[in-house]
């Protein structure tokens, strides 16, 4: 039976039509943080799933891997490592560009996030549609010999298992709602 967290969490995310512009139903998850309980549920959903799997380190994407990186990093005792919009990080860093659907854009982290190698790895955002921002992120830290153990993301939307690209495949991605 599927764990009955989920449809709570599903249901206190609001869809936007035609945000940011037409045609696209935005998925807004500032409603669920508005409702602790499930917002807890959301985190501990994810905790569950990866306490005792000796990871290093939680990764979060900007913006709103920020919101949900950080609560599962200090819930299982690793560090937090914002992966940011360019120009956006003061120390010296490594970029990777990627594409989205109009245009490129560009993520970086800070050299020395990853302090040795083989470090394990969480990657978090609140979702995954092309699966193009979550290999930006699995770019930079391989760049960094880091060893990416899985990516996961809130919500999954339906069509993200057929666009992923060959590269994402040698990591999981989980997501807990479609
Ligand atoms: C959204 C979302 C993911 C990304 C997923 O962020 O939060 O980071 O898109 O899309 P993909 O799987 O097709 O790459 P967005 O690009 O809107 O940036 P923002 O977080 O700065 O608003």
């Amino acid at each position: 039976a599927a764990d009955p967290r989920l449809q709570g969490i599903s249901d206190a995310i609001r869809v936007v039509p035609h945000f940011p512009k037409q045609g696209i139903m935005f998925n807004d998850i500032t409603t669920l943080l508005l409702r602790p309980g499930v917002f807890k549920d959301a985190v501990d959903l994810f905790v569950e799933r990866y306490r005792g799997m000796g990871i290093d380190a939680v990764a979060g994407i900007e913006a709103r891997g920020f919101i949900f990186g950080p609560a599962i990093a200090l819930a299982i005792g690793a560090k937090f490592i914002p992966l940011r919009k360019p120009r956006k990080l003061p120390g010296e860093v490594i970029s990777e560009k990627y594409v989205l659907e109009y245009g490129t854009d560009c993520l970086e982290m800070h050299v020395g996030a990853i302090e040795r190698p083989g470090e394990r790895v969480l990657i978090v955002d609140d979702l995954v549609a092309t699966g193009g921002t979550l290999c930006a992120g699995i770019r930079l830290l391989e760049r960094a010999e880091a060893d990416v153990v899985e990516c996961a993301c809130l919500i999954g939307l339906p069509k993200f298992k057929i666009m992923l690209s060959a590269s994402i495949l040698r990591v999981t991605v989980s997501a807990i709602v479609a």
